[in-house]
């Protein structure tokens, strides 16, 4: 009993110190007190609920904040049949391992995971493995062999990354300067969305070139001042910016405005997402394509997780639907926008 309390604790503090865990509405680390007495809370033995911890990434943008609130709604409006307990690892990878070493310990039937990057997993993922618990990955890719995670639920990026190059070649009319703001460092998501990106145009269009391409980290602060070193180096030779995440591509906005610039017009923009921010941002006409990326994964997450507490088997990859949004509808589609 000792043990179930100190893990309780472990990952409450966590989660405060994380800013998740308690207060979040779905957070519920009171009830696991409740369960069975043995060592390691049981899924076998006396509990009931769907018993699910979640290590989430951080709070880098509009999609992230518009994803855990999916998932924490859900959990919020089943609290009769899942016990959730959330952890915020702001941004570090050390953090989501210590989560998921908390979630081995109380003996949840399910761990969901968003990478913050892809390697450094097999180790915990192998602990996890070794205690019967699975590894739903969530949004972002692992790279580990795959008898070591469940399934992966979210995006093809590499495609979204191929659909960003089409847009922009149709804006550009293949032809053309381009800036790239790139997401975190060794994410699957800026992996893959930049691969997909750059195989295109070597692929379909030789006349379209990558001036240069870093870091914005996800987040519209980083974005903004990558955007603003790009526009001192290279100034009016821009024709167009590529952003992996739409929160980037608002801050490199604000960037080319307070050049005097004119987003959308001057330079042409293509990013990933599709928050509310971007679809305002075409109706303004400072914004030309977003590449739609879906956040909304709490019942898809949850539902999976059921499954495989039954002991169902499930798909290695429960694909997002997705779209491309252009300026042309914007003003349509904002107000269908949940996110
Ligand atoms: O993994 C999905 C990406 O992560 C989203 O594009 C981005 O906004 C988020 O932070």
């Amino acid at each position: 009993m000792k043990r179930i309390l100190a893990a309780i604790l472990t990952v409450c503090i966590a989660g405060l110190a994380l800013g998740g865990c308690a207060g979040t509405p779905a957070a519920n680390t009171a009830s696991a007190g409740t369960q069975s007495g043995a060592e390691v809370v049981s899924k076998a033995e006396g509990n009931k609920k769907l018993t699910v911890g979640f290590a989430q990434i951080g709070q880098e943008s509009g999609w992230r904040d518009a994803e855990t609130a999916s998932i924490q709604f859900y959990a919020g409006q089943h609290v009769d049949t899942i016990d959730f307990k959330f952890a915020d690892a702001q941004q570090k990878q050390e953090n989501q391992i210590k989560a998921i070493k908390s979630f081995i310990e109380m003996g949840v039937d399910v761990i969901g995971l968003a990478p913050v990057v892809e390697t450094g997993w097999d180790a915990v993922f192998t602990e996890a493995k070794d205690a019967g618990i699975p590894i739903v990955l969530l949004d972002r890719r692992a790279k580990v062999s795959d008898d070591l995670y469940a399934t992966f639920i979210g995006s093809d990026f590499i495609t979204e990354g191929q659909n960003a190059a089409d847009e922009l070649a149709k804006l550009l009319n293949n032809k053309g300067n381009v800036v790239e703001l790139e997401g975190t460092v060794g994410a699957s998501a800026a992996n893959d969305r930049k691969k997909g990106f750059d195989d295109q145009l070597a692929a379909k269009y030789p006349d379209m070139k990558v001036l240069a391409s870093q870091t914005g980290d996800f987040t519209r602060a980083k974005g903004k001042e990558v955007m603003e070193s790009f526009l001192k180096t290279y100034g009016n030779q821009i024709n167009a910016v590529y952003a992996h995440n739409d929160d980037m591509m608002l801050g490199a906005i604000e960037a080319m405005k307070e050049a005097g610039m004119k987003p959308g017009k001057d330079i042409k923009t293509v990013s990933c997402d599709g928050v509310k921010g971007i679809f305002q941002a075409m109706v303004d006409g400072e914004a030309n394509v977003t590449v739609e990326c879906n956040p909304l994964l709490g019942p898809q997450f949850f539902e999976t997780c059921q499954k495989l507490k039954n002991g169902e088997t499930v798909e290695k990859w429960i694909k997002s639907d997705e779209s491309v949004f252009r300026a042309d509808t914007a003003a349509k589609d904002l107000p269908t926008r949940v996110y």
